[in-house]
């Protein structure tokens, strides 16, 4: 499911730039925010460390701030984000 999420912000970014949206380069740098975070995620995932802390309760706790990220991080970048992009096409391609 990430790895579809992931294949929709290229395609995000390509409609955007089809559409000329004028501030594609601030909304890119966003998403490219986003990958760096998920591909951090997967290092912690692929590299656990214990660092004195159960690995178990690490994983556990590792799970929920990736889960909480990816969910906070989605919702709040479509209701603000993708809004305006949505807008300002619909409103220029009449
Ligand atoms: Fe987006």
């Amino acid at each position: 499911m990430l790895k579809q999420f992931l294949g929709h912000l290229d395609y995000e970014e390509a409609y955007m730039k089809k559409h000329k949206f004028p501030a594609i380069a601030g909304h890119k740098r966003l998403h490219d925010d986003y990958r760096a975070s998920v591909e951090k995620f997967k290092q912690e995932f692929e590299h656990p460390t214990s660092k004195g802390v159960h690995l178990n309760k690490s994983r556990e706790d590792l799970m929920i701030r990736t889960d909480e990220f990816l969910t906070n991080w989605l919702s709040e970048h479509i209701l603000t984000e993708d809004h305006k992009y949505a807008a300002y096409i619909k409103k220029h391609s009449k």
